[in-house]
């Protein structure tokens, strides 16, 4: 079958290979791939960047944002073939560390978490994969081909009950919150504040095409400039673009007793000297930077609840590109008005 490999460390490494069927040792439940979305850390995977191949192998098959339809269940009580499913990207640590031992394994304490297209197990990115039955989440039918933001989603689900645990420490009635980046994360912690009643203003550089547009069909504010002159002061900063001056300046931003959540860490600028440069403000202030990767199950069953509560109409203008699997390049290089490309190997 074909699948789309990388070897790690290796920039411009990626291609579209023959490889074996999918070992049973992968899971029980053969999956035939639908669609799998691209992201910041594939393109950093593919730029030798980032990313681990699986003991005794020199490539991995890349991909983490699935979606697939079961065609062999292999014995797991709850599915059919035809089920549309998406597969949990991390796996915990094999000590386990106290907390995989409980089913937190996105916040594995020890590294030696694996993750499925980046950290030593295969991804998604081929015509079929395998997985354990218990780290398949079932999709809605109606979302069809938009089950592929499930993972996003879940990413941006941790993050806000990061904010909402930290927010407990005090009495709190956050009103105002600011989204730094208006990508497939930014877009999808926006809806979330909005689903959570809030109100919700968006930060991006463009000030024209999708990004503005769909910031406004959700009924939230969108500006083009620094978190520091939006005239007010946010509750809470959920910084989705990883890049040092928009960090540095969500955290000079956040009003008294507010919150940053860092959901990115990009490659986009200096972040040294940030935090130290904003210490007296955020003691004297009671502020909270708090980081936030991966999710655990219970973020993948709010992040289904999240994605089926939101409007279809405003989800499908998410997913800007549709890319075939021969065309794997084309999908990895960004152009202007992306917001989430993904590369499609059959349909729902
Ligand atoms: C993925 C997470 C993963 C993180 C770090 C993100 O792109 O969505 O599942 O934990 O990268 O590897």
């Amino acid at each position: 079958m074909k699948a789309i490999t990388v070897q790690p460390g290796h920039a411009g490494s990626a291609s579209l290979d023959d490889v074996p069927e999918p070992a049973l040792g992968e899971g029980s439940v053969l999956v035939e791939a639908i669609a799998v979305g691209v992201c910041g850390t594939d393109v950093e995977i593919v730029d030798g960047k980032y990313g681990w191949s699986p003991p005794g192998s020199d490539r991995l098959v890349l991909g983490h944002e699935s979606l697939g339809k079961v065609v062999d269940p292999g014995g797991a009580t709850g599915l059919k073939p035809g089920d549309l499913i998406v597969g949990i990207v991390r796996r915990p640590d094999p000590v386990p560390c106290p907390n995989c031992a409980v089913g937190e394994w996105d916040m594995c304490r020890n590294g030696q978490y694996t993750e499925r297209g980046i950290k030593e197990l295969h991804g998604f990115m081929s015509e079929r994969w395998r997985i354990e039955p218990e780290y398949a989440m079932k999709v809605d039918r109606s979302l069809g081909l938009l089950g592929v933001l499930l993972e996003p989603t879940t990413v941006v689900a941790k993050a806000w009950e990061q904010v909402t645990a930290v927010g407990q420490r005090a009495f709190w009635e956050p009103r105002h919150v600011l989204v730094t980046g208006a990508g497939p994360i930014g877009l999808l912690a926006a809806l979330l504040g909005k689903q959570r009643g809030l109100d919700v203003h968006v930060l991006d550089r463009v000030t024209t095409g999708a990004k503005p547009e769909l910031v406004r069909q959700l009924g939230a504010t969108y500006h083009a400039c620094r978190a520091n002159e939006l005239g007010f002061q946010p509750d809470i900063i959920i910084e989705c673009t990883g890049v040092g001056p928009v960090i540095s300046d969500a955290v000079k931003s956040v009003a008294a007793g507010g919150i940053v959540c860092l959901t990115g860490v990009g490659t986009g600028g200096r972040t040294t000297g940030m935090v130290a440069d904003a210490a007296a403000s955020l003691v004297l202030r009671n502020n909270v930077i708090v980081g936030s990767v991966n999710a655990n199950k219970r973020h993948w069953y709010k992040a289904s609840e999240s994605l089926l509560r939101a409007d279809m109409a405003w989800l499908a203008q998410l997913v800007t590109r549709r890319e075939r699997p021969e065309d794997f390049r084309r999908a990895l290089a960004r152009q202007a008005d992306d917001i989430k490309v993904v590369v499609q190997f059959a349909n729902p």
